[in-house]
């Protein structure tokens, strides 16, 4: 039994998210391998929702405590991270700062106007663009923006990049596999395999954790995003070894129970190749389900690829985490313009 009672959680959610079959998307992979996705991408009725939100469940107890008046987090530009702490501060009655680096080259003129970062200004959060690239890690913009917010009297609340590195940061999705398996009861089958996509790392991190409790932590596959594995690996390693020990799961997780695979990321963080363009349009034809180019049109090629590879045993029921992200699809209007 993982201890994930004895930690607070505020709720942002809706509750236990959806877990569908996807007929369509099942028979034109070939039919031999059961797909099936569970909608974080439809959790929460917080500026279009996410993953971002389970993990922040956690985390507000202790922001709370701490008297802060300002959240103050990262991401990219359009980062759905930065949305859902602007979100959660206007939920709960506190201030934002958020540091928007510029992680990706983009083509649209409006790449910095709509879609997440239009949402996160809409939410009254003092939105901060600042040159500095892609880098998963604790950022010296982050902990300048904590800076400027004591100099001028406030008392900041810092929040990592995805939420990741935070103490809390991978509760959230121990949480999603402790919910998985009560699905799983009910609905009367065991998913073989869990595809997620992984960047900053808490949410597959959780995952691996809740899953370890019934050995099968090595069935989550992680789909990196990020163009830099080694170090998500890095910072995934120390979420699940940080979070094992919160839940007390009363065992090491191996290092081959964690696994992520660095095939799909190219070219570039945020940027979509071919391939993932394809998957994008094949999960909206096939099922209406919208996914993005920066992490789950990337997940989604990789599944259908592992499908294709004949990487999951005939027979085999596998679950696709959405963990949301659609928003950013309006920063590439340019190249979805014929569809
Ligand atoms: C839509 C979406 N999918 C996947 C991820 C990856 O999750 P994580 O950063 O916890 O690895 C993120 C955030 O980075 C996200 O916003």
């Amino acid at each position: 039994m993982l201890r994930l009672d004895k930690f607070e959680r505020y709720p942002l959610t809706y509750g236990p998210t959806p877990i569908e079959h996807l007929p369509r998307m099942t028979e034109a992979l070939g039919g031999k391998v059961q797909i099936y996705a569970k909608r974080d991408d439809c959790n929460s009725g917080l500026a279009m929702g996410g993953n971002k939100l389970r993990k922040l469940e956690y985390i507000v107890p202790d922001a709370i405590a701490s008297n802060a008046d300002t959240l103050v987090s990262i991401g990219g530009v359009q980062s759905n991270h930065t949305r859902l702490v602007a979100a959660t501060a206007a939920k709960i009655g506190m201030k934002c700062v958020v540091v928007q680096e510029s992680w990706v080259p983009h083509e649209d003129a409006v790449y910095d106007r709509v879609g997440n970062i239009m949402m996160t200004r809409l939410m009254g959060a003092d939105s901060r663009i600042v040159p500095d690239g892609f880098d998963i890690g604790i950022r010296k913009s982050w902990e300048d923006a904590i800076q400027s917010v004591k100099d001028s009297g406030g008392k900041p609340y810092g929040i990592p990049a995805g939420a990741s590195v935070h103490k809390y940061g991978g509760l959230g999705y121990v949480g999603f596999a402790e919910e998985v398996r009560a699905q799983e009861a009910q609905m009367g089958i065991t998913f073989d395999y869990i595809i997620v996509c992984v960047v900053t790392g808490s949410t597959q991190a959780g995952m691996i954790v809740g899953f370890a409790a019934d050995n099968r932590a090595d069935r989550v596959i992680g789909i990196d995003a990020s163009g830099t594995p080694a170090q998500t690996r890095t910072q995934v390693r120390e979420i699940v070894d940080r979070t094992a020990e919160l839940v007390e799961l009363g065992r090491a997780v191996r290092d081959d129970e964690i696994v992520i695979l660095g095939d799909y990321a190219y070219p570039a963080y945020g940027v979509p190749s071919h391939e993932t363009n394809e998957a994008i349009r094949f999960a909206a034809r096939t099922e209406a389900m919208i996914t993005d180019p920066v992490y789950e049109g990337k997940s989604m090629q990789g599944m259908m690829d592992l499908v294709k590879k004949g990487f999951f045993p005939d027979g085999s029921k596998v679950l696709y985490a959405h963990l949301g992200g659609a928003p950013a699809l309006n920063g590439y209007s340019y190249t979805y313009r014929n569809g």
